[in-house]
């Protein structure tokens, strides 16, 4: 018999979740920007060319940063030649995606794109083909309030004010071999380590986030992580780690595992930071930036016409069960927020991205929109450490995978408590018992859910399947027990409330 108990009190909290871990990521790839975001000439274009359609569906998700331009891409951009007048911005061989980048859209517009979606920049610097002085160029240029060359040339491009741009990138993936510049640890340590020193001498009040290990499976992973933060750790703040989930092998129950590689993975970065802390005898302690995590695999392999202009790229049309490994990686990302401070679902628009468009046509929400939009508005607050006793399976690759995967969330105000529950089990409902230790007067307010009987199923623009509902029936509570029917393969969300 398949089972499930969460435990929650208030009292024990694991910590207060920063609103920066519903984040995302726009690059300079495929579509993301052109044809994604910014689109002059569609009907839904406004006067700067953002279309609205998109930024109406970014605001449903609420994500307070977003990282830019990249990604690859960065390791080989010249920020220069994205500012000034569109008609004299060089055209550019894009060696990271193997394009040709006109230059149209650059930091200038992507400041006023972030102020029209109510969002806030977190701008990654080149420490691939370039170095410091062009980073602490970039900071000088945005966040200067005036009176040098470099803030000047900001304010005769349009904008008076400085940027204000708080969190720093110092390169990206500089472990792997396919970036363009790509470093050892040891090289990377100092370069990141200059960099970080001369962008803060620029503005003091910015924050920093040193490349990690650009997937788990890295053979350099660990040592990259404790090298490179040893020689960089008085100028960063945060490490970043990126994660990408697929199933190639078409092997549901092990897909439907990969969040417990998201703990591990989290957990081990947090090892290596906390090493180093110690090995310095140091009072300062790092945090993680998980400034990349997705699934991403439907698109591996697609042919495109080589230096082509915003080619389909990285387009993956998510299906249901991603909806499930997406959701699982939230509650990975919510049971580790005491160090999890940062975190972007790569990417926003077209690219591995929640949201989809036409050039010159509709915008619609994939799958994977959904798990994200209901974490990023109810998953604020206190997350508390529910202790879940559940059932388990083994698979090919992992053992012990929890069927039922949970992460419940006080609001900061204390009068709601959320509860995200993930059943994993192909063939069986299973019952949530949830024991509420300290929550008198809370009741059920509502149950969402997401389920298909087809995992494969996908949405597109002409039908989203995949969409959330309501149970009619609320779950049951007697005395401090509710009991709620989690159905078999399915995304679900509890919702209490304090009656007065
Ligand atoms: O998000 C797509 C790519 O994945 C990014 O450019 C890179 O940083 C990562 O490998």
């Amino acid at each position: 018999m398949k089972y499930a108990k969460l435990t929650v009190a208030s009292e024990f909290k694991v910590g207060k979740t920063d609103d920066r871990i519903y984040g995302s990521f726009v690059e300079h790839l495929g579509r993301c920007v052109y044809g994604g975001i910014y689109e002059p000439g569609h009907p839904e274009a406004d006067e700067n060319g953002f279309r609205r359609d998109v930024l109406g569906l970014i605001k449903e998700l609420n994500v307070p940063i977003v990282r830019y331009p990249g990604g690859n891409f960065v390791s080989g951009y010249n920020w220069e030649d994205g500012i000034g007048p569109k008609e004299l911005r060089p055209r550019r061989l894009e060696l990271a995606w193997g394009t040709t980048e006109t230059n149209e859209f650059g930091t200038d517009e992507f400041m006023k794109w972030c102020k029209t979606a109510g969002t806030s920049p977190m701008m990654a610097v080149n420490l691939g083909t370039r170095g410091p002085d062009e980073a602490r160029q970039l900071v000088e240029y945005c966040n200067h309030k005036g009176g040098t060359y470099l803030s000047d040339l900001r304010k005769k491009n349009g904008s008076a004010e400085p940027y204000g741009v708080k969190l720093w990138c110092l390169g990206n993936e500089m472990d792997g071999p396919w970036q363009m510049g790509a470093k050892t640890p040891e090289e990377y340590g100092r370069v990141a380590c200059e960099a970080a020193k001369i962008m803060k001498w620029t503005d003091p009040s910015i924050e920093t986030v040193l490349c990690g290990s650009s997937s788990w499976g890295m053979k350099t992973f660990g040592e990259w992580e404790t090298t490179a933060l040893d020689l960089a750790w008085d100028h960063v703040d945060y490490v970043s780690m990126h994660q990408y989930h697929g199933n190639n092998d078409n092997y549901l129950e092990n897909f439907l595992a990969k969040g417990v590689e998201t703990d591990r993975f989290i957990e081990s970065v947090i090892a290596a930071l906390d090493y180093v802390q110690g090995k310095r005898h140091s009072k300062k302690r790092i945090d993680i930036s998980f400034d990349e995590w997705n699934v991403w695999y439907h698109s591996n392999g697609t042919k495109f016409e080589k230096w082509s202009e915003a080619p389909h790229l990285l387009e993956d049309v998510y299906n249901y069960a991603d909806v499930l490994v997406v959701g699982t990686m939230l509650n990975s990302i919510l049971r580790h927020c005491d160090r999890v401070k940062i975190a972007c679902l790569a990417q926003l628009v077209n690219v591995i991205a929640p949201i989809m468009t036409d050039n010159g046509g509709k915008a619609w929400k994939q799958t994977i929109f959904w798990p994200f939009m209901f974490a990023s508005k109810y998953g604020r607050g206190y997350v508390l450490q529910g202790l879940t006793d559940t059932s388990k399976y083994d698979t090919k690759w992992y053992t012990d995978v929890p069927d039922v995967d949970t992460a419940a969330v006080l609001s900061e105000d204390g009068e709601e408590l959320t509860i995200f529950a993930i059943n994993r089990d192909l063939n069986d409902d299973i019952v949530l018992e949830t024991k509420l230790c300290d929550f008198e007067g809370f009741v059920p307010v509502s149950h969402t859910v997401i389920e298909h009987s087809d995992p494969y199923i996908k949405n597109t623009r002409d039908s989203q399947p995949v969409a959330p509902s309501e149970k009619k029936e609320l779950p049951e509570i007697d005395g401090r027990i509710m009991k709620t029917k989690l159905g078999k393969m399915s995304w679900n969300m509890l919702r209490l409330k304090k009656v007065k």
